[in-house]
């Protein structure tokens, strides 16, 4: 019988638009970590799409740097079924800063492959809750699957 503090719990987990260039990299640490990657998605986000998904940020000096990067090219999204996924793979990625992450927690993807607060080569969700959000927006239940990955951003 698994514990409680050990149950399976989904997450959202995204390459941004300068990891996927590291791509086979980052893979390669996604798979040496074990996690279950269940649906995976290329896709680029146009701005409308992009201000939806970081909508809690709006209000924050660093919104507009946040979206001219997130839209400026692919990105890769990818649901993790894991034992307590939002915590591991939030461990996994490192602190937002990779200099911080680079001192903290040297292993960590950001700490490798990041190059600043911006270019940060990953995200993940930071709480149950956001990962329904950030899952639905993805990888909808119904309905059709926003955001296109053949139209829109700059994929085209
Ligand atoms: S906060 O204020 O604690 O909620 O912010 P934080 O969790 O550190 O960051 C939220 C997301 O914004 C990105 N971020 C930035 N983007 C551009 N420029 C700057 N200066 C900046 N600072 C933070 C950060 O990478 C987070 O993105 P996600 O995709 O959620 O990891």
């Amino acid at each position: 019988r698994r514990k409680l503090s050990e149950k399976k719990e989904k997450t959202l987990g995204m390459i941004k638009p300068d990891g996927v260039e590291k791509l086979g990299q980052i893979l390669d640490e996604i798979y040496k970590r074990g996690f279950l990657l269940t649906r995976l998605r290329m896709c680029c986000l146009d701005r409308n799409q992009a201000f939806r998904f970081y909508e809690e940020h709006r209000d924050k000096p660093f919104f507009n740097a946040l979206i001219d990067y997130i839209t400026s090219g692919p990105i890769i999204v990818f649901e993790i079924v894991n034992t307590n996924a939002v915590d591991n793979w939030r461990e996994a990625i490192g602190p937002t800063d990779p200099s911080r992450a680079r001192t903290v927690a040297p292993t960590s993807i950001r700490a490798q492959y990041g190059i600043d607060v911006t270019r940060n080569v990953v995200h993940g969700s930071d709480s149950a809750a956001s990962a329904v959000r950030e899952l639905e927006f993805f990888f909808p239940s119904s309905g059709p699957m926003l955001p296109n990955t053949s139209k829109g951003g700059n994929c085209t």
